[in-house]
């Protein structure tokens, strides 16, 4: 398929404002959780990034907490995860000076008693940087901690400090299902005013994630044909090729409807689909998020279907199946692969299917939106060119290419110049990120936890959004749970998944796109 560039000169690209430029109130941000993956891979790099980008305030601390009694070695642990995830030069001048506002304290999160020491220190550290009040707690620890941790804070008064605000952010999975993530609420607001609380989703932080709504309410052209008129259906896919990377235990647990589709692949769709908000504030924007997933209708069993990957080759290397990975049971039921067909029954969606996967151990590693609109009323030109790849005249699709290979294509079909009839070929063009504003080191981390400090809660779930998608989930997961699967392993590690979802797509007449990715 041939491809037009579109590019954006630097006289263009000095236009662009850059980003917010309102730097936090002083504070201190206690990560509880602290010596887990996540702290050293994406939390301590998107800091760095802030901090680099002089968005930090001067009077800023960060305190690690978890159970592990680690001292200096955790700040040194974390330089050195700034260094090797946050795309950092060892000899950068400001790391020194960042790794100094960070240190640890370690506490066992369901002891009350260990929080009185917790406070005192938070104090302390208050008091010797002239940090009023603001305290920012981030909980990234396993998920039964949650309630423990926001019941002592409540009990230990760090919920509502005399002088500041507290905000808490809370990672996901929020909840198992609708009954826990109702619990968890409850916890969390009998602590916390909902003001107070960001639960967190980390595709919100992705640039190309914010930017479907840039693209459909910055532009005049998309949104009269963004409709059931225009648009024949919808692809959300989420393909990964790793597998589940040592987090086994989590894995059995969760499985990848919980994991990925109740959330990030949710989030994305409510973005494809939801009205213009009157602005880009908090609460018009979770309002038309909300309205869309409250127009879903629940969803038949017969339109979700689960995978899970047997051996395979990724990427050339042979890999072992699920069920021979660490820490899973060699009779494990749980899916890896999950494929949704979900309808919206609103005037501007109904008849439109939004078709949704996600999965481990794909043939690729490609986080993509395709729209594919209808074909016109009338082919008039009925020729198509001989070439192998324009066997059809295929209908316009615009691909938001989430990651990797960040972009926007539309395809469109063109005269072959050099034939005498009128053949027709399918072209693309394609805006790229990379080439229009260069490679971005952002992790998504940084907007989110510059929000988070802020107080901005747009780019955060609320909870009645997280109880909505539960709530259509769930008889999904009883229903699975009731029922185990008999043919697991169904689909071959480094394929597009099990034949079920391809069965569940060809019932209405389409197929995948498996052609993910930037063409060439
Ligand atoms: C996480 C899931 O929320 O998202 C992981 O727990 C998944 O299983 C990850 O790999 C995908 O995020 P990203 O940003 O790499 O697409």
């Amino acid at each position: 398929m041939a491809t037009a560039q579109i590019s954006i000169s630097p006289e263009d690209l000095s236009q662009v404002p850059h980003g917010h430029e309102k730097i936090p109130e002083a504070g201190i941000l206690v990560i509880f959780g602290a010596s887990g993956d996540l702290t050293r891979r994406k939390l301590l790099p998107a800091l760095f990034h802030l901090e680099q980008a002089g968005l930090l305030p001067d009077n800023f601390a960060i305190v690690g907490v978890a159970r592990r009694p680690l001292g200096d070695e955790f700040a040194a642990d974390m330089r050195a995860g700034v260094i090797e995830f946050g795309g950092v030069d060892a000899g950068e001048t400001r790391l020194d000076n960042f790794v100094s506002k960070i240190s640890y304290f370690p506490l066992r999160f369901d002891a009350l008693e260990d929080y009185a020491g917790l406070k005192a220190e938070l104090d302390r550290i208050a008091k010797e940087k002239s940090i009023v009040g603001n305290r920012l707690y981030y909980l990234a620890t396993a998920s039964e901690y949650f309630a423990p941790i926001i019941q002592n804070l409540g009990a230990q008064g760090m919920a509502h400090p005399e002088q500041g605000k507290a905000t808490v952010v809370i990672e996901k999975p929020f909840g198992h299902d609708l009954e826990s993530a109702r619990a968890l609420n409850c916890q969390v607001n009998a602590v916390f005013h909902e003001e107070q609380v960001f639960r967190i989703d980390h595709y919100l932080g992705k640039e190309t994630v914010q930017n479907i709504l840039v693209f459909r309410f910055a532009n005049g052209i998309f949104e009269p044909i963004w409709n059931r008129n225009y648009i024949d259906h919808v692809q959300i896919t989420v393909a990964e090729t790793l597998g589940v990377e040592g987090r086994g235990p989590f894995y059995e647990k969760a499985g990848a409807l919980r994991d990925v589709v109740q959330n990030h692949v949710m989030e994305l769709l409510s973005l494809v689909a939801l009205e213009p908000p009157s602005s880009f504030e908090a609460e018009s924007v979770r309002r038309e998020k909300l309205k869309v997933w409250r127009a879903i209708p629940s969803i038949p069993i017969l339109d979700v279907v689960r995978g899970q990957y047997g051996a395979g080759t990724v990427d050339g290397q042979p890999v072992v199946s699920y069920r021979d990975e660490q820490r899973v049971s060699p009779n494990s039921g749980s899916e890896t692969y999950a494929a949704a067909r979900v309808e919206i029954e609103n005037w501007r969606w109904a008849g439109v299917p939004f078709y949704l996967r996600a999965g481990k151990r794909m043939r690729k590693h490609a986080t993509e939106i395709n729209i594919q609109f209808k074909q016109p009323p009338l082919l008039i030109f009925d020729r198509i060119a001989h070439q192998q790849a324009c066997q059809v005249i295929q209908p316009n699709l615009l691909t938001l290419r989430i990651q990797p290979d960040e972009g926007i294509a539309l395809r469109f079909g063109a005269k072959v110049p050099t034939t005498m009839e009128m053949d027709v070929c399918p072209v693309n063009m394609d805006f790229d990120y990379a080439a229009a504003f260069g490679k971005s080191s952002a992790n998504g981390y940084e907007r989110l936890l510059l929000d988070a400090l802020l107080g901005d809660q747009t780019l955060f779930s609320h909870r009645d959004g997280v109880e909505t998608t539960w709530a259509l989930f769930t008889p999904v997961l009883e229903a699975w749970a009731a029922k185990t699967p008999e043919k697991f392993p169904n689909y071959e590690a480094g394929t597009w998944g099990p034949e079920c979802a391809d069965h569940l797509i060809a019932r209405g007449g389409r197929a995948w796109r498996n052609d993910l990715g930037r063409k060439a």
